[in-house]
């Protein structure tokens, strides 16, 4: 089944000069990026975004992170697209990433970890919809 996902590089990456890099990384993945963006999040934006983390002894700190600099945000589409990109990105913590995963090779720790994806369905369509209008998403399929 043809997917769509949502996609954050994040403030550590974009810092790092990263943006094309994981780009290239997600379409030799099969990816296709349909959208995107640069933003600059607000503690509002981040903390609604992340809204199911609150609470947590790391919320703050995410809140603080993701907006200590600009993100890029896509949304991505292709075959099986969630799974898809969450391998392609390897688990959150970086120690724990498989060899060859976004993770592995960019994230400096579990807080600065270099990108986001959506883990179901569900996440996928309320984070697409939280950054983006149907008009601004360009689906090939
Ligand atoms: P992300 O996939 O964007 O989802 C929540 C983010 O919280 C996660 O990536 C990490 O950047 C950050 N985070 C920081 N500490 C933790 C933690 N202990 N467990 C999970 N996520 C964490």
């Amino acid at each position: 089944t043809i997917e769509r996902t949502f996609s954050i590089v994040k403030p550590d990456a974009v810092e790092r000069n990263l943006i094309g890099t994981l780009y290239q990384r997600i379409e030799s993945a099969g990816l296709r990026i349909v959208a995107a963006k640069m933003l600059h999040l607000s503690k509002e934006q981040a903390e609604g975004f992340y809204a199911e983390h609150q609470g947590k002894p790391f919320f703050a700190s995410l809140v603080e992170f993701m907006t200590s600099g600009p993100i890029m945000v896509q949304v991505l589409e292709g075959e099986g697209a969630i799974n898809r990109y969450r391998e392609l990105m390897g688990k959150t913590n970086p120690e724990e990433a498989a060899c060859g995963t976004l993770r592995a090779d960019y994230a400096e720790s579990m807080q600065y970890n270099s990108v986001h994806g959506s883990d179901s369905p569900g996440s996928a369509e309320r984070e697409i919809a939280y950054f983006f209008t149907a008009d601004e998403i360009h689906p090939r399929c």
